[in-house]
């Protein structure tokens, strides 16, 4: 393992003002946001898709790395370039999502486990050949009556170690994603209690695997009330309870923490990513920033929704995001950015 090699890379994808873009949905994901928008779901029209954004220029200024699906790192844009090669060139660093989705975790109903250990290091070393220089692994701990129980957390934090330590010695920085889930009525303290209990069971398997924290970065949810929960926090709440949980759990030898969105809209999620910083930032030991799917794509896809004569409408769409969350990454997001929408 070449710990100075992953520590390079891990402190690139966190340069400052930049932060991840997720566009690695699984195919049943992406067919599900096509079908809400009558796009047809084959796999030529993900291409497409995929290489508009891709393709947007500007987009390296703001994105210092994008997460792909296995579909999308074996296809091509349209100049013939594959899409890791596209995305080195426009000076975003190609990542992949190696987890296989979840399943059903045998003796927990109502948890699940992440599956694709099996195969993990031939995959792992094919996309590094590919052109990946980073990894994403997502373990999913949903919130509910008595849920997530201790052995649901170890099981899915075991997962998560392998993985990371399976990407290290192949030289891809693992992404290690450990979500808590916003579906339910859970209040702000109870999802600060579950978030931070989940971090410091991973913490420990990383450090039982042999995982080198310098080498990584964690990719974990925003504390968030439920969304049925009666009582919703306001920005700064979100922030204050977000970062006193990383700072309880997350050792300073890690060099970033980028969230998901987690199904926040896009606005609300830049908000609270700016306020962390705007309030946080001398006390925190590692860059705070985004990883977010839906919360910077949303808008493009829907401007697109499969028509070619929205493709560059779609793109300053997409622009705009990465640009609001960048200044969000830097504590400069304001409301007046989205007034000044294109
Ligand atoms: P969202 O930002 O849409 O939650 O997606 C991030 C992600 O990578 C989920 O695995």
């Amino acid at each position: 393992m070449n710990t100075a090699e992953l520590t390079k890379t891990a402190r690139m994808l966190m340069a400052p003002g930049k932060g991840l873009l997720a566009m690695d949905e699984s195919n049943p994901t992406c067919n599900r946001r096509f079908a809400a928008l009558n796009i047809p779901q084959t796999p030529e029209m993900r291409r497409i898709y995929r290489e508009l954004i891709v393709t947007t220029p500007g987009l390296g200024d703001s994105i210092s790395g994008a997460i792909l699906f296995d579909e999308t790192i074996r296809q091509k844009i349209s100049n013939g370039a594959p899409f890791a090669d596209a995305l080195h060139q426009a000076g975003i660093i190609p990542g992949i999502k190696v987890d296989l989705g979840t399943g059903e975790l045998a003796g927990f109903p109502g948890e699940k486990i992440t599956q694709g250990l099996d195969g993990l290091t031939e995959r792992v070393r094919e996309y590094s050949r590919m052109g990946a220089r980073f990894a994403k692994w997502r373990a999913v701990l949903a919130i509910a009556d008595g849920i997530p129980t201790p052995g649901g957390m170890d099981a899915n934090a075991h997962a998560l170690a392998r993985y990371a330590a399976v990407c290290q010695d192949a030289g891809l920085v693992p992404i290690v994603e450990p979500e808590v889930l916003m579906d339910g009525n859970h209040s702000l303290e109870h999802c600060r209690e579950v978030t931070e209990q989940v971090l410091r069971t991973v913490f420990h398997q990383l450090h039982a695997q042999r995982v080198r924290l310098e080498g990584l970065i964690l990719k974990p949810n925003m504390v968030l009330a439920g969304a049925n929960c009666s009582e919703q926090p306001d920005v700064d709440q979100v922030a204050d309870a977000t970062v006193t949980c990383l700072l309880r759990a997350v050792p300073a030898a890690v060099p970033g923490v980028a969230f998901l969105s987690g199904g926040q809209p896009a606005e609300p999620a830049s908000a609270r990513l700016n306020a962390m910083n705007v309030r946080w930032a001398p006390r925190m030991p590692w860059a705070l920033t985004f990883s977010f799917s839906r919360a910077i794509q949303q808008p493009a896809l829907e401007i697109w929704s499969g028509r070619a004569a929205k493709g560059n409408a779609a793109r300053q769409a997409l622009l705009h995001r990465a640009r609001c969350n960048s200044a969000a990454r830097q504590g400069r997001y304001s409301l007046d950015m989205e007034r000044s929408v294109c």
